[in-house]
């Protein structure tokens, strides 16, 4: 999408000077807004956004300089081309440190003040470009940037390349870190709107009184510091998708236009009468029991059922063990490229210490801990020794709710519980399988058999006689 260039503002009391100074910019294709004095450019301002400012020095009423102060004050970046009477090197300084990007000198060739305006318009393209690069920023998350290879992750790649071409609304739920704004990059990037702007935005990073106008827009004078009209990023969006994070932090009212604009894309600018439309698709996620939030009246259900049209629910990594030591040589494989560091793996007991690891922080938790160890690491492979203390936040967590929250059957409960409890030992005994069936009053052969089924039997489990590491063959 690429927006139009707004007009360019002339200030110059002088009629003549004015006129002809329109006249040459409109043949060179521009759009020109004129004001004959800088309290009238001042207010130009306040009423539509312009790429730059072209003004005389001298003017009746507020001179160009002050203007000038004026015009950085409110508008900083906003380029302003100063026009001064004669060529004094003095004159020029001035108008320079008050701030203008360039100057003319009077008289000047039509040339030289079109090719001052070109580079300010392409100034502003570049500028507008940057800007949509940045927002396009999750244009290069492609499927394989997506680490997992067990069946909920393999379900989960698939979903996302079922629904991603279509427009279909989408939920993402889970706990903090387990990739859920990977999946919103995904599937943004694999639709046809990729071309067009992908726009994130923060519900719980934005005040609740700003969130509005930052969604929707704002007319000038809606609120007391609304000097000028506002774009809303729905506008932004038009023609791509808009993401929605943290979704059950946005207000009851706000919650209520969110409805309205699902329903068919209309909205209201704060403070506007007239009702616009934009195409856009709507990814939003949330990491807050959302269940829990609609029973507390804090989240309206019917817009949790009008967003909820496809759910993606990424897991949490201790529930998906068998990718652990995938996602860790994956991020040391990116740590070690970006700080330019030779560690060829981890060692057994560093492997150990990963699997044995509850993980509450997720894939983002293991991406750190290992951009730690990287740092840290002094050897060819990461030791114990550079990873963090995992038995402290152990030690800390005693019950873990997280299994009810989930709403899990007692199965699947029990089983996650024994997966979690028998690694835990296994932490302990560093890996030594009679020892581990030894304090869990099971027999040896036991033992294997209940790893076996749970997925969590490694070549690494170290058989008697034999010393942690010593029967390691696995390498991630
Ligand atoms: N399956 C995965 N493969 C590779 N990297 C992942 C995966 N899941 C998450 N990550 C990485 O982990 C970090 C956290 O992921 P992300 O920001 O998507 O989590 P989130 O669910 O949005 O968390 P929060 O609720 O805290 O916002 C990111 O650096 C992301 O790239
Ligand atoms: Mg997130």
């Amino acid at each position: 999408m690429k927006l139009p260039l707004p007009p360019l503002l002339v200030v110059d009391d002088e009629k003549n000077m004015r006129i002809s100074l329109e006249t040459v910019m409109t043949d060179e294709g521009y759009r020109v807004r004129s004001a004959e004095s800088a309290e009238q450019g001042l207010k130009v301002l306040e009423q539509e956004p312009v790429f730059m400012v072209l003004t005389d020095a001298r003017l009746g009423g507020m001179s160009g300089y002050e203007f000038l102060g004026k015009v950085r004050d409110r508008y900083p970046g906003l380029p302003i081309l100063m026009i001064t009477a004669y060529a004094t090197p003095k004159l020029a300084v001035e108008a320079i440190k008050a701030g203008a990007v360039d100057y003319l000198a009077k008289p000047f060739a039509p040339e030289e003040l079109i090719h001052a305006v070109h580079r300010c318009a392409e100034r502003h393209r570049l500028i507008q470009e940057n800007a949509a690069l940045r927002a396009r920023a999750a244009q290069g998350v492609t499927l394989d940037q997506i680490i997992g290879e067990c069946s909920r992750m393999m379900d989960l790649k698939r979903l996302i390349q079922t629904v991603a071409p279509t427009n279909a609304t989408v939920l993402i739920l889970g706990e903090s870190g387990t990739g859920k704004e990977l999946v919103a990059g995904a599937l943004h990037s694999l639709s046809h709107r990729r071309e067009a702007n992908y726009i994130r935005i923060n519900c719980a990073a934005i005040p609740e009184n700003l969130l509005e106008s930052e969604l929707f827009g704002h007319e000038k004078g809606a609120f007391t510091g609304a000097l000028k009209q506002k774009l809303g990023r729905v506008e932004e969006a038009d023609g791509g998708t808009i993401f929605l994070d943290e979704i059950g932090d946005m207000s009851r009212p706000l919650q209520a236009k969110l409805l309205r604009f699902l329903e068919d894309g209309t909205f209201t600018r704060v403070g506007g009468n007239s009702e616009l439309q934009v195409n856009v698709r709507l990814i939003a996620a949330t990491n807050r029991d959302i269940v829990h939030a609609i029973r507390q009246n804090h989240f309206r259900e019917d817009l949790f059922h009008r967003l909820n049209v496809v759910q993606f629910l990424p897991p949490p990594l201790r529930e998906r063990s068998q990718d652990v030591l995938l996602l860790a040589a994956h991020f040391l494989r990116h740590f070690c490229l970006s700080m330019n560091k030779v560690v060829k793996g981890f060692s057994p007991n560093a492997q150990h210490q990963l699997l044995a690891h509850h993980w509450p922080g997720n894939v983002r938790e293991l991406r750190n801990a290992i951009e730690r160890a990287v740092i840290l690491e002094t050897a060819e492979e990461i030791h114990p020794g550079s990873l963090p203390n995992f038995q402290v936040e152990s030690k800390l967590r005693k019950f873990d709710t997280a299994f009810i929250m989930a709403g899990l059957s007692l199965d699947q409960a029990v089983t996650n519980y024994e997966r979690d409890l028998i690694l835990s030992i296994h932490e302990q005994h560093q890996g030594n399988l009679n020892r581990v069936a030894e304090q869990l009053k099971i027999s040896r052969h036991a033992l294997r058999y209940r790893m076996q089924r749970l997925n969590i039997l490694q070549e690494n489990s170290v058989e008697e006689e034999k010393n942690p590491g010593e029967s390691y063959s696995q390498t991630p």
